[in-house]
């Protein structure tokens, strides 16, 4: 049985359906702080049966304790965390508390269980400000410039510590690069519960009407147009990562280190391109200065995982798009019915978009 701590969220629902693929049992452990129930139904659905799913905390020791007695698990895939850059400048105790405490306390739970296979869900944000583009596993980890960066990096470095105090841990870090997308169904995806802090939430809810126009952080930079430049991965490929990387770890030692992206790099004004073209939305932009914590430029290069995991990125900066979008639609309709004539959304039919109004609440 496998364990996915935060397997209720944006980037652990879609480990969850991957390992059900795969024949495994699951057991997911989520406080729910931000997500919803609503996702065990979807991924139920999609997965055609259930993962178990303990309400809990990854700080709470006990409750871990209780887990590791209750469910024969034999490697945790741990995803459960805070994630929004801008919030944890402003709540950085609360970051730390989640993602390095957090952390802590599962190894700590992990070790008493005699459980030693561990996936973290890192991200580049622990390379900080790199000079040198694309971004391999050599590169030195910077000075993450938000303390959403530092809990992850922090994170990395007590598991690195750990395997290395025991050599029976087999850890794998993998190291994010920008997920975006949803499941190709629209069934599931990225629901933020907040004001979304991330550049595609945000687009999407500017093309669905929920918001009134994208402000672009920045167009000074050193980039072709000026804007930021990121390696957007399809979440369903960042999910299979996982799997491959799970295959690796078993009957392993010691830390290894995989970034998760595509290889290339798109500028902000190039996702709201690839966007109108592929969608059929336009979108209501304006230019603001530069956002703390932004970096210009960040992209992988996924040779390490190509190479040891027989991992890449499949799905097109298109499908990731086109797949969201469609997702989008699903949850714009449960917050208020937009009627979507076929000119706003020529991929998405009218039918489908409407069908969805009566979707079960997010
Ligand atoms: C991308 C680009 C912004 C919003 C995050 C975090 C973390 C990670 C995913 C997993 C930048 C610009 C954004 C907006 C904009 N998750 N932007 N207007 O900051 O690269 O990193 O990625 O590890 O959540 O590390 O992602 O989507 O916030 O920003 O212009 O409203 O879009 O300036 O250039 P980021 P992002």
């Amino acid at each position: 049985m496998i364990l996915v701590t935060g397997g209720t969220g944006y980037v652990g629902a879609q480990v969850v359906l991957q390992l059900l693929a795969h024949g495994q049992t699951v057991v997911i452990f989520d406080n729910l702080c931000n997500s919803s129930r609503a996702s065990l139904e979807r991924i139920a659905r999609l997965g055609g049966r259930r993962a178990r799913f303990v309400l809990g905390d990854v700080r709470n020791r006990a409750q871990l304790d209780a887990l590791f007695a209750d469910f024969p698990i034999a490697a945790v895939i741990h995803c459960a965390g805070l994630k929004a850059v801008g919030e944890s400048v402003r709540e950085p105790l609360r970051y730390y508390d989640s993602n390095v405490g957090g952390s802590i306390a599962l190894c700590q739970a992990m070790a008493a269980a005699g459980v030693f296979t561990l996936i973290f869900s890192s991200s580049a944000t622990v390379y900080g400000d790199c000079a040198t583009m694309p971004i391999d596993e050599t590169c030195a980890t910077g000075l993450p410039t938000n303390p959403y960066g530092f809990s992850k990096l922090m994170a990395e470095n007590v598991m690195i510590s750990l395997a290395a105090s025991d050599a029976r841990w087999s850890v794998g870090l993998l190291r994010y690069f920008n997920p975006i997308g949803a499941h190709e169904s629209g069934e599931l995806g990225e629901a933020p519960a907040q004001v979304p802090n991330n550049l595609l939430p945000y687009l999407l809810q500017v093309a669905s009407g929920r918001r009134d126009v994208l402000q672009v952080f920045g167009n000074d930079y050193a980039t072709p147009d000026g804007t930021g430049v990121r390696d957007y991965v399809h979440v369903m490929d960042l999910a299979e990562g996982h799997w491959r990387a799970l295959q690796a770890l078993l009957g392993g030692s010691g830390v290894r280190v995989w970034n998760l992206g595509t290889g290339r790099g798109y500028s902000v004004l190039e996702v709201v391109d690839a966007f109108t073209r592929t969608c059929g939305v336009p979108i209501a932009l304006t230019f603001e200065p530069r956002r703390t914590g932004d970096v210009a430029q960040c992209w992988a290069d996924p040779g390490k995982a190509r190479r040891e995991l027989g991992w890449q990125a499949r799905r097109s900066l298109d499908d990731m798009l086109r797949d969201a979008w469609r997702w989008e639609c699903r949850l714009a309709a449960e917050h208020r019915p937009i009627v979507y004539t076929t000119e706003t959304s020529p991929t998405i039919p009218v039918a489908a978009a409407q069908a969805a109004s009566g979707y079960a609440a997010v």
